[in-house]
């Protein structure tokens, strides 16, 4: 059975695998770009990779309305635990977890995580997945830094990294990036979205597989690719 990646738009990503949906930085509701609703999204398990309104996103609401299990930081499930969510599993950085449909390690991420009301909430992360023998790299929010070759001596099947800039990596680090991860693929995410983070993926695209073995994929709010 294959690995389908599904994009939302922004840092929003569902995978799916024997079985498991799991859903990542749900930020729907007041996202120009989602191409859906909050309330047609389904989800086994929710992964939190920190507090900013636009990847807690719909968080609460879909997994209330889905039972799924929260991941996040120690500090984030606190914070779920008192809005009313009563499925959550903590982990922190660098701490892997094996779950029915495979296993999750967080990442560093180098960014800030304070929640919608200025709670703490820890350091931010992104994911590795390690599901139906591929390796997932989802780095959600980061600037570039140069552990990424740690994470990419696992070897990486597929890479999704921020290219907007202004409050991630934009697409001169990216490209960094993707020389240190050396993944077999890279979804470009976190653009578009907001005027100060407009960027041209297909150019982007174009240096990628220019300059580097890794192939791109630029996909549109909805679309996914097999793995
Ligand atoms: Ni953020
Ligand atoms: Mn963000």
């Amino acid at each position: 059975m294959s690995v389908r990646v599904t994009w939302y738009s922004h840092a929003c990503t569902l995978i799916e695998a024997d079985g498991a949906r799991l859903l990542v930085d749900p930020f729907i509701t007041g996202n120009p770009l989602a191409p859906v609703k909050p309330d047609e999204l389904e989800a086994d398990y929710i992964l939190v990779s920190h507090g900013h309104p636009d990847h807690l996103g719909d968080t609460v609401d879909i997994a209330k309305r889905t039972g799924a299990t929260v991941i996040s930081n120690f500090e984030i499930q606190s914070w779920l635990g008192k809005q009313g969510l009563e499925n959550l599993h903590p982990q922190h950085i660098g701490g892997g977890f094996d779950y029915p449909w495979g296993r999750v390690k967080l990442t560093i991420a180098h960014h800030g995580s304070a929640l919608p009301d200025e709670s703490y909430g820890g350091n931010p992360c992104g994911f590795l997945f390690y599901i139906q023998g591929k390796k997932i790299y989802h780095a959600c929010d980061t600037g570039l830094f140069y552990d990424m070759k740690l994470i990419g001596e696992e070897g990486i099947d597929l890479a999704i990294l921020p290219i907007g800039d202004n409050f991630t990596m934009g697409p001169e680090d990216a490209l960094r990036a993707v020389k240190l991860v050396e993944p077999r693929q890279v979804i470009p995410i976190h653009y578009d979205t907001f005027e100060a983070i407009k960027q041209d993926p297909a150019a982007w695209k174009e240096r990628v597989e220019k300059e580097t073995s890794s192939k791109a994929a630029v996909l549109k709010p909805g679309d996914g690719l097999d793995l």
